[in-house]
């Protein structure tokens, strides 16, 4: 283990967990186990009472009886997958003895792991600092995700006229995607890299990014590179390799006269396709310094005409027109 991964996880008896139990002596017991390895312990007598407590503690691990008295343990565990905030936090289940029924559908909700009344302390406090230091890691990779999507609002915010532009592709490219069906990782990969898309403007000058007038062939050069340099940001992290796709082809074009590689037709990832039907529609109705905000219709009818030039995927645009005709207009 390196040094920085010895800081990292140091203070991992210093996690808050979570014990619901309606039983006072099995939480005594866990308490007592867990508070002298250094553990802040929370305990609550049923769900109802953990869900409330949740709203002002978030516990790292969360030890959790199977039988409460009003909600059940397996109805509060999938309260808990249900919410984007708990969704990874790991669960460990208190059973008696647990019918095999019992076991496949907690496994079925979520559960992390298992522990079976009585425990023994040893066993307890193993699991429990393996949780933990599960914890961290998520933690980590969601820490490092932010920090992404906050470099890719900067990125939008240095030029006032593309304010918000990645979160509306990101939007946009969602509403298409889900209507072309498409949904797991291919969903993901769209929401995220719409907000990542343009991140390798991050390389690219101001001078040439804010420049109102008309770019030369080399200042030209230097924003096509941006989706290369976006690729390069990214690439060393694995919890984004979904969203490279997105990144690195979403100037192509379906007649090969796109950048980076001048790919076409099918050989455009799909994920692609769907967001530069999204990166288009946004930057046209959004003003630039040589022109104004064209209306939803005139930048349909623009789009419409790129695509009989052979530019963009007709059945996703076809989707699309379909969908934005239902958007509230802005
Ligand atoms: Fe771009
Ligand atoms: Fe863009």
């Amino acid at each position: 283990m390196t040094a920085s991964s010895t800081e990292f996880f140091s203070d991992v008896t210093s996690a808050a967990i979570l014990v619901v139990d309606d039983e006072e002596p099995v939480r005594h017991l866990l308490v007592n186990v867990l508070k002298p390895a250094g553990y802040r312990l929370f305990e609550a007598g049923s769900a109802e009472e953990a869900e409330t407590m949740l709203s002002r503690v978030a516990p790292d691990v969360i030890v959790l009886d199977v039988n409460l008295p009003g909600q059940s343990g397996h109805h509060f565990l999938r309260l808990l997958r249900a919410d984007p905030a708990t969704k990874l936090l790991p669960v460990i289940m208190l059973t008696g003895r647990p019918t095999w029924a019992d076991r496949l559908s907690a496994i079925d909700e979520g559960v992390t792991d298992f522990l079976s009344k009585p425990f023994s302390p040893d066993e307890l406090l193993v699991r429990i600092r393996s949780l933990v230091r599960m914890k961290r890691y998520t933690d980590a990779l969601e820490d490092a995700e932010n920090v992404i999507v906050a470099l890719a609002r900067t990125v939008d915010a240095r030029d006032p006229y593309t304010q918000r532009h990645s979160e509306r592709v990101a939007h946009y490219g969602g509403l298409l995607a889900v209507a072309v069906g498409l949904e797991g990782t291919d969903l993901t990969a769209i929401r995220r890299g719409g907000l990542f898309h343009d991140i390798g403007k991050i390389a690219v000058r101001d001078a040439v990014l804010l420049k109102p007038g008309r770019l030369t062939a080399e200042e030209f050069d230097e924003v096509k590179r941006h989706p290369a340099e976006g690729r390069q940001l990214l690439q060393g992290m694995r919890s984004l390799a979904y969203a490279l796709d997105v990144v690195t082809y979403h100037h192509e074009r379906l007649d090969g006269s796109g950048y980076p590689e001048g790919l076409r037709g099918e050989t455009i990832p799909l994920t692609a396709r769907v967001i530069t039907i999204a990166d288009i529609y946004d930057a046209l109705t959004t003003p630039r310094p040589y022109r104004g905000a064209l209306s939803r219709d005139d930048a349909l009818r623009e789009m419409a005409a790129e695509v009989k030039r052979g530019w963009w995927d007709p059945r996703l645009f076809r989707e699309f027109c379909a969908l934005i005709e239902n958007e509230p207009s802005s």
